[in-house]
């Protein structure tokens, strides 16, 4: 039995965490469950799977929850709840599933402290990679990607010899506005931007989708998780999202890895790796007639995807600027005060005017991530 720690358990991926364990009772439950500002569904949650261990956002909902529920499990708020459910003694698995850097001290305290960490918050492998690795090898702790491009890869070079792969291939939707020209893109809207044509996720990968920086974020990612030159990291858009990613090898020949495009399969791939057991998605229906396209992505309508090959070849603290300045960015467009052109534009100004520094440690990594987001937050109140 796997026993699970789920950090930002009120959100997609969170949820469809839950709905996995749903489908197995018998190999996985719940001793530690996380959120931030949904009370009620967090409430809901508890009173569902009970766990032991609840942390939400602020000490106000902590004591609301205490009041609402029907059982009493240790109740923690804020960055240091995160930690205590991260941490969970009777935790084996944590499902690092928060949005955003504020998933980065949890993730790395997870590994260092020996757990499987299932890590769908791509934010701490993009911004401090290199410290995810030393924290899991520090602590034995074991890092499986969520992400299903990550997932799909670590299928697909699971037992490999590194020395055979050429390159990888991750694929790219290539979200709403793959088909738009530039002049319509630069004055795409807020709902237009959320609109995804194959994956329903968090507003903020969900705008990243559109900008391809989420690709670009996966780029970096794929080059962490698999010890990867930025040279050995490519992007194929694929419309349909039923191949997830590729490998090709030195002989010139390629893999591919598809499945449904339901985040439930590579969540249920790291909870209960290296076992395949039926789930909650169906077998793919290949009865069904389909057509499948391949195209390469277009820089100059998706200029984001290439600040995030520019931030990988420089390396340090360069992708945790990039990753902070959208952040801030894509949170000043979903509140109407940035137009969706001047996300890439935010991402270049503060990629290019800050230095990046060696990487050395998580604090380190969160200087680089404040003044990243301070200079951001100039940039935009400029444009106001
Ligand atoms: N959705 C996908 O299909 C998908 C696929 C691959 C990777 N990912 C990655 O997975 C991560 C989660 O994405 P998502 O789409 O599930 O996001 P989401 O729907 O916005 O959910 C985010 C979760 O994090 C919680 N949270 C946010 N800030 C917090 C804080 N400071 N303290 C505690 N909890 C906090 C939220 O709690 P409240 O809602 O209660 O405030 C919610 O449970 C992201 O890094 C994303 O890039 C997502």
């Amino acid at each position: 039995m796997r026993t699970l720690a789920i950090l930002g358990s009120t959100g997609s991926i969170g949820t469809s965490t839950l709905d996995v364990v749903r489908a197995h009772p018998d190999r996985l439950s719940v001793v530690a469950l996380a959120a931030g500002r949904n009370r009620d569904l967090l409430k809901t949650q508890c009173e569902t799977f009970r766990p032991r261990c609840v942390s939400v956002g602020s000490q106000e909902d902590a004591q609301w929850l205490r009041a609402q529920l029907s059982y009493q499990p240790e109740l923690h708020w804020g960055p240091e709840g995160l930690l205590a459910c991260a941490l969970h003694a009777d935790a084996d698995t944590v499902v690092a599933a928060i949005v955003g850097s504020a998933g980065l001290a949890s993730t790395e305290a997870a590994l260092r402290a020996g757990r499987r960490v299932c890590v769908a918050n791509k934010e701490s492998l993009v911004v401090g990679g290199a410290l995810m690795h030393e924290a899991a090898l520090a602590g034995s702790g074991e890092l499986l990607p969520v992400d299903s491009e990550h997932a799909a890869l670590h299928q697909l070079l699971d037992g490999r010899d590194p020395a055979s792969v050429r390159e990888v291939r991750i694929t790219a939707s290539g979200g709403p506005f793959r088909d738009w020209p530039l002049s319509r893109i630069q004055a795409a809207t807020v709902q237009e931007a959320l609109n995804h044509p194959t994956w329903k996720m968090g507003p903020k990968i969900t705008i990243d989708s559109a900008t391809l920086m989420n690709k670009g974020l996966e780029v970096i990612e794929a080059s962490v998780l698999f010890g990867l030159t930025a040279d050995q990291v490519a992007v194929t858009v694929h419309p349909q999202s039923q191949v997830h990613a590729m490998v090709g090898f030195h002989d010139g020949s390629y893999q591919l890895q598809v499945c449904a495009n339901d985040m439930k399969l590579p969540i249920q791939y790291c909870l209960l790796y290296p076992d395949k057991q039926p789930g909650p998605v169906a077998p793919y229906p290949w009865e069904a007639a389909r057509t499948w396209t391949f195209e390469a992505p277009d820089p100059e309508r998706f200029p984001c995807l290439g600040l995030a090959f520019e931030a990988l070849r420089e390396g340090g603290t360069a992708p945790a600027l990039l990753n902070a300045a959208n952040e801030v960015a894509v949170a000043a467009f979903l509140q109407g005060r940035l137009g969706f052109w001047d996300i890439q534009a935010c991402n270049r100004e503060t990629l290019s005017r800050l230095p990046a520094q060696p990487l050395c440690s998580l604090d380190q990594v969160l200087d680089a991530d404040r003044a990243a987001r301070r200079h951001a937050e100039g940039w935009v109140q400029t444009r106001a």
